[in-house]
């Protein structure tokens, strides 16, 4: 299903982040930044939807094992607007991924596969990737 950025053999361990620039379309209705071993195995998939799977304006995050989905958890924060830029921080530690979001937000999602290494990423959906960092 994926067909925007995908990248493999990242090796992020514990400890690492990931920074994500991108713009966000002026039409958006949905977009996805999938983190994981692969894309049946995902510790986050980040999902904010503007208007997408009767939701909107709602960050829905979720697990992925063996290709089936885990328990959704919703975010109250939305800090994002179509048509401008924003920047995702991420940081991988062992029992949990921190998400930094525009405007100071931050959560934190639960690394329920336990995955050691996040090896694999892919953006999906109506976002342009800008600058992409590993810190
Ligand atoms: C589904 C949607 C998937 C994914 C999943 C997350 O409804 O089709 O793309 O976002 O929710 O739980």
């Amino acid at each position: 299903m994926s067909c925007g950025l995908v990248a493999s053999n990242l090796n992020l361990k514990p400890g690492m982040s990931l920074r994500v620039r991108g713009e966000v379309a002026p039409d958006a209705k949905s977009f996805v930044l999938n983190l994981g071993k692969d894309s049946d195995n995902l510790c986050l998939h980040f999902n904010p939807r503007f208007e997408a799977h009767g939701d909107c304006n709602t960050i829905v995050c979720n697990s992925k094992e063996g290709g089936a989905w885990g328990a959704e958890q919703r975010e109250p924060a939305f800090p994002f607007q179509p048509g401008s830029e924003v920047e995702v921080f991420i940081s991988f530690d062992q029992p949990h991924l921190t998400i930094k979001l525009p405007d100071q937000h931050t959560f934190n999602f639960p690394n329920r596969l336990n995955l050691e290494v996040i090896s694999y990423m892919a953006a999906d959906g109506d976002f342009k990737i800008k600058c992409l960092a590993f810190e």
